[in-house]
């Protein structure tokens, strides 16, 4: 695949992707099956290496190294359980890990912690996200679930909901989307959470089209996807006024009816009350599909930071 991610083999930020190596890896995400009968990642070591709770990115980027054929260590709770408890820093545990392992999954709890671990590393660092910065696997992920759903991104008007000052997956996905030609996007965000302007200087230097409102009805009957997400609860600290006032976006079962029919409902996941259980049978809802889809996208991965592509 073409890049211009460097070496090591990180991925660090969205920023850092083209369209050739996106569409690329998209295309092998696309061709790997789940059940893979050749194993080019046999005899090497995935660490995942987590500071923050998940349940999807550890488990996918795991799943998918053993279907690759590769082995996994792993620390789930690092703050608690690794030496980070005892007070060493990330730059002195990566030099460890990076002794026994040939790639490292960060999920780290403040922005910047998987490139302080890329800045020490002499193996592929993948960002699994860094607090409230970025989630760039998830973005990739969710860019081949909506080329699986749609055929193309290009063309699409995609409304961004919940949480977006705080949301590494919203904030990822916005600035991927720069990528597509003619997008449109729409935040919808609570007065206290809007999109950061760090993104939104970003789209307009990219001459990307976005508005802002409030009203998550009004703006569902002319969109192509609606990216629900959760208030960001461990962002909020004792603030709870903000995190209660944050909380203002559900998807309802009566908002179906005006969501056109081949629009689709994303959401990174977990979800609290953001989405109505009723509102998972409908066909428009993509977000099991989308979890699913990850791991594909992350065997894509693992085999390009590895270089083992065929
Ligand atoms: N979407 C996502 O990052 O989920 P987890 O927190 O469960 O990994």
């Amino acid at each position: 695949m073409a890049d211009r991610i460097g070496s090591p083999r990180h991925i660090l930020s969205v920023t850092d992707v083209s369209r050739p190596w996106l569409d690329a890896l998209c295309a092998r995400a696309a061709a790997i099956t789940r059940h893979p009968t050749r194993k080019p990642l046999t005899g090497r070591i995935l660490a995942t290496l987590f500071y923050e709770p998940s349940t999807r990115t550890r488990l996918s980027f795991e799943a998918a190294m053993l279907r690759l054929g590769g082995g996994v260590i792993s620390t789930e709770n690092a703050r608690e359980f690794s030496s980070a408890a005892k007070g060493e820093n990330i730059e002195d545990t990566t030099r460890i890990v990076e002794g026994y392992a040939d790639v490292i999954a960060v999920r780290y709890h403040e922005r910047g912690g998987a490139a302080r671990a890329a800045a020490v590393a002499s193996v592929p660092i993948i960002n699994a996200g860094d607090g409230p910065g970025e989630h760039p696997t998830q973005a990739l992920l969710d860019w081949f679930t909506l080329a699986r759903e749609f055929g193309t991104v290009d063309g699409l008007r995609i409304a961004l909901v919940g949480d977006l000052a705080n949301g590494r997956a919203a904030r990822s996905l916005a600035m991927l989307l720069a990528l597509a030609h003619g997008v449109s996007l729409v935040f919808i965000a609570p007065p206290v959470t809007p999109m950061g302007t760090d993104v939104k200087a970003y789209l307009d230097a990219r001459q990307v089209h976005w508005e802002e409102t409030t009203d998550l009805r009004g703006a569902l009957t002319d969109v192509d996807a609606v990216y629900m997400t959760r208030v960001q609860k461990e962002r909020f600290g004792t603030d709870l006024d903000a995190y209660q006032a944050a909380r203002i976006y559900t998807f309802t079962p009566d908002m179906l009816s005006a969501l056109p029919a081949r629009a689709r409902i994303l959401h990174p996941l977990p979800r609290v009350d953001e989405i109505a259980p009723e509102i998972d049978a409908d066909p428009r809802a993509a977000y099991f599909r989308q979890a699913h889809n990850g791991m594909l996208v992350r065997m894509a991965l693992l085999e390009w930071a590895l270089d083992a592509h065929e």
